[in-house]
């Protein structure tokens, strides 16, 4: 039994998960994390905040996952979904849509990180071109 707060409820998993993406996914319910290459933790898909940092969720044992804050897609605020789907929408940053989540969690723990008092964010460009290069997307390479 792993328990761990899951978009800010408490949760428990209880079956035999050979990572955190599987338990998401399988057990509870939550299927914005895709499964693009596990458990080789290769493109990304997976991503969800744990604890507020990036984490490939498959990559991401049970051990690991115990006692701590875990955020997907499902988790964030829905101005915030709003407004990152008109930028991404905007940059036509989108096509099939499977990487799409992870991208988007990246993208948050990258602004969260970075954010100022009055909400801007100090991003760069190449700042964020350097650790979206984590992540692979099929329809545009
Ligand atoms: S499914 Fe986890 S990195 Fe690809
Ligand atoms: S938009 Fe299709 S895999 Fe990235």
């Amino acid at each position: 039994m792993t328990e761990f707060i899951l978009n800010g409820s408490p949760v428990s998993a209880s079956g035999d998960h050979g990572h955190l993406l599987a338990a998401l996914r399988d057990e509870l319910g939550v299927f914005s994390p895709k499964d693009g290459c596990s458990p080789t933790g290769q493109c990304g898909c997976c991503t969800v905040l744990v604890d507020g940092k990036a984490r490939v969720a498959c990559q991401t044992s049970m051990e690991k996952s115990e006692g701590t804050e875990v955020v997907t897609l499902e988790g964030v605020d829905e101005a915030e979904r709003q407004q990152m789907a008109a930028a991404f929408a905007a940059h036509g940053a989108l096509q099939c849509g499977f990487c799409t989540p992870g991208i988007v969690m990246r993208t948050k723990a990258m602004l969260d990180k970075k954010r100022n008092d009055d909400g801007t964010s100090d991003v760069t460009r190449d700042g964020a071109a350097r650790l979206l290069g984590a992540h692979l997307c099929r329809c545009t390479g």
